[in-house]
This record gives C-alpha cells, structure tokens and sequence, in this order.
C-alpha cells in the first residue's frame, strides 16, 4: 500500500494531523489509497472531518446495504437476485426501453452482468446499486451511486416499474441516496443526469431541491433520447435546508 503523504492541508490546520490521514486511509475505499492525500483533504467537508476525527467509525466509505425510506426500502442489489431482477425488468420493458439503453439488449445474460458488474463495484467502493422494495418486499424499481462524473461526485440513477409511477417513488429513492451519498467521507456533491426530454426525471431532480447546473450536448443513447442531457447538482450544504432533507424528514415523522 503506497504511503500517504503527511501532507499540510490548506483547508484547516487541524486537518494535518496525522490521526486525520491515518484514519482517512483505513476509510477509503479499497484501491483509491493511491489518490488519498492532501487531495482527499480538499475534496471532502470540514464538518466530515471533524466528525471523522471525534466519532471513530463515522463517515464511512460505503453506504449502508439497505436504506428505509417511509414505506420503501432500497436493498443492495446482489448476484443471486438474477431472477426476480429479470422478472421485474421484463415485466416493466416498454416503459424503461424509451429512456434507458440498456432496455435493448435485454435478457438473462444482460441481468447478469448488471448485477455482476455492481457487486464488482460495491466491493471497489464505485458503484452502489439498489434495489427499490415495497412493504412486501416485492421490486418496484431499482437506483444507484456511480462514481463516474468526477472526484467527490456520485451520480443517482433510477427507474420505477411503470404500474408504481407518480406515487413518488424515485424522488424518496433520490432522497435516500442523496443524504446516504453525502454522508460518504470522500463525496461532496451529487448530481441526477437526465435527457431534455425526460420530464419524469426532471421532476424528481427539481422537486428535491437539486440546483440546475446546465444542459450539455451529448449523443443520444435510448429511443426517446434528445442531443442533450440536463444536469442538477446539490452539495452538503445545500441538501441541510433542501427539500430532500424535509422530504426525508417528513416521511420519518409518518
Ligand atoms: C423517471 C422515473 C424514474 C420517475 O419515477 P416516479 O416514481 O414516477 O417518480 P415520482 O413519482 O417520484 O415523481 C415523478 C414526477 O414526475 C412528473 N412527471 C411524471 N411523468 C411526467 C410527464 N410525462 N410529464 C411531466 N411530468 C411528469 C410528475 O411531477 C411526477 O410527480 P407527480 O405526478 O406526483 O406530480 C420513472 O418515470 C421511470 O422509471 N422512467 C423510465 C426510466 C427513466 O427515465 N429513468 C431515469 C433516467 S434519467
């Protein structure tokens, strides 16, 4: 394991110290030793820091297996799920096909490696993905955490069954992943991607408080897929007073 550097960090003098990077490196993500330093340092937040320093244990590098939001649960999505996954994908492909690529090729092989391709990425701590159960445990969608657009950033990705949408689904979902993501030591913001076109996803990203960063040109992937993508983004401190928090809040409260 390469050595970390005992570097000063320009954030905050209290941020040098050696416990700080000793115990930043146990909580990073297996494989991202390399890039854990004073770079680490700068793309996390102070109050995760502190919080590092007094509370052995927490922020962590992973989040939770399971999340439970009201009357939903999001369950880490496992390799022997190959079955009710493919179940619920065939049982719901014409309205995943306009806006989800993957939806083409879809059959026993493709379930497969989603579902091997995520247990991969749990393990290297870059991808979280989840199923979305109904009180009875049955599938209803599934969401996920990618680490592909950048240091400190996770990506949500979503989809509902076609018989459970506009019942709030994937904003609870979004929500769930959202604090669960900015509760990760080395997260500072995350964003929801979402074609011109999809005014479904659209929703979800403005109804929970997420800030409009742009819309940016891209190849269009899916059926109903325009030449641009819209992207929103939230931060720490942006989700404290966010209509995510209250969201979450809310739904506790009921
Ligand atoms: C996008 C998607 C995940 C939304 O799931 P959902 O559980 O229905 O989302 P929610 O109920 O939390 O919120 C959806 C909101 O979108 C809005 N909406 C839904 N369909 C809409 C439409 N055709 N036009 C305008 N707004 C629409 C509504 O505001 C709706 O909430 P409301 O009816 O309560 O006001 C779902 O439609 C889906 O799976 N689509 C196909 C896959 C996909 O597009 N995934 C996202 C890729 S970025």
């Amino acid at each position: 394991m390469p050595t970390l550097p005992d570097a000063t960090c320009p954030i905050a003098p209290c941020f040098t110290s050696a416990p700080y990077l000793r115990r930043l490196k146990i909580c990073a993500p297996a494989g991202r030793h390399a890039d854990v330093g004073t770079d680490a340092c700068l793309q996390t937040h102070p109050a995760k820091v502190h919080k590092l320093m007094n509370e052995p244990g927490a922020p962590t590098d992973r989040p939770p297996e399971t999340l439970v939001i009201g009357k939903l649960a999001l369950d880490r999505w496992r390799p022997d799920d190959l079955e009710v996954l493919f179940s619920a994908v065939s049982g719901t492909l014409e309205h995943l096909r306009p806006w989800m690529s993957w939806a083409a090729d879809h059959d026993r092989e493709s379930i497969k490696r989603f579902l091997a391709e995520s247990n991969e990425g749990w393990v290297r701590g870059e991808r979280f993905e989840y199923a979305i159960r109904d009180l009875q445990g049955h599938v209803i969608g599934s969401a996920g955490l990618l680490d592909r657009i950048g240091p400190g950033r996770l990506e949500i990705g979503y989809w509902v069954d076609g018989a459970h949408t506009r019942r709030g689904v994937a904003t609870q979902a979004a929500a769930a992943l959202t604090k669960a993501a900015l509760a990760l030591i080395w997260v500072t913001d995350v964003e929801i991607h979402h074609d011109e076109a999809n005014l479904a996803s659209r929703a979800v990203a403005h109804r929970l408080g997420f800030r409009l960063i742009g819309t940016y040109p891209r190849k269009p992937t899916a059926p109903a897929e325009t030449e641009y993508e819209v992207r929103w983004g939230i931060n720490m401190d942006e989700f404290a007073t966010s209509p995510a928090s209250q969201l979450l809040k809310d739904v506790r409260a009921t």
